[in-house]
């Protein structure tokens, strides 16, 4: 028994993945080559996948939007725990990061049921609001793009998300500087901070904060 979440070092780290994460080769591949990117911090933990994964499955989610693609290890995730029929709608700004995520979707043959928007997901989302007439229509949405933007993600996921989905928000402790922001930290930490605290009051979600990663956010939309 514990009261506290433990802390993870590499030793137990290595364990969890070893013996908790269940991966498909094309997946591993994928994760094992960013690793080695020069950008390889910006991927999710593979936990983190696997616990997004079992969501999917647990509520059948076959419309899923996901905001901040990297070299595409989430979506790749994402995508082969949806049905056949499955829709991904996957938003990023970066030619050069998703050409590889292209490439191993590809390889895995689930590219067919991924449409990649490059360009800002704000664009990207009032179009499916505005223009395509999406508002409710998705089962799960992944934010994790650029973090200043993360409530105006929030807002337009949450008339995108059908009642009963859930959307998950990533790195909410941005590296443990939300505990105790200074005026010297960037406007991103005062932002995600002022933005944790406000869900405890939003009636609109049930939110539970987890220590996982660089901490996430999964909230069920009522
Ligand atoms: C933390 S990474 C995403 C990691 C990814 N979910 C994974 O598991 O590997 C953030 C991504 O957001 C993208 N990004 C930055 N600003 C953006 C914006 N305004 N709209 C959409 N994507 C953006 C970056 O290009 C980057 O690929």
């Amino acid at each position: 028994m514990t009261r506290r979440s433990v802390s993870v070092d590499n030793a137990l780290n290595d364990y969890l993945i070893s013996v908790g994460v269940t991966e498909t080769p094309v997946q591993r591949e994928l994760r094992e080559f960013t690793a080695t990117h020069r950008m390889a911090k910006m991927q999710i933990a593979p936990e983190q996948g696997q616990l997004l994964a079992w969501l999917a499955r647990l509520i059948g989610v076959r419309r899923y939007l996901e905001l901040g693609v990297f070299t595409g290890y989430s979506t790749l995730t994402m995508a082969q725990a949806l049905p056949d029929d499955g829709e991904i709608i996957a938003c990023d700004v970066s030619e050069s990061f998703t050409d590889i995520a292209r490439a191993y979707w590809q390889k895995a043959g689930v590219a067919d049921r991924i449409r990649l928007e490059l360009q800002p997901a704000l664009l990207t989302l009032r179009t499916l609001i505005d223009e395509e007439g999406r508002a409710g229509s998705f089962d799960m949405a992944f934010i994790d793009a650029d973090k200043p933007g993360t409530p105006d993600y929030y807002e337009a996921c949450l008339t995108l998300v059908r009642p009963g989905g859930i959307i998950a928000i990533d790195n909410i402790f941005l590296g443990g500087r939300v505990v105790e922001p200074l005026a010297s930290d960037p406007p991103g930490v005062h932002v995600m901070h002022a933005f944790n605290v406000s869900l405890a009051h939003d009636e609109r979600v049930s939110p539970c904060l987890l220590p996982i990663g660089d901490g996430m956010t999964l909230l069920i939309r009522r």
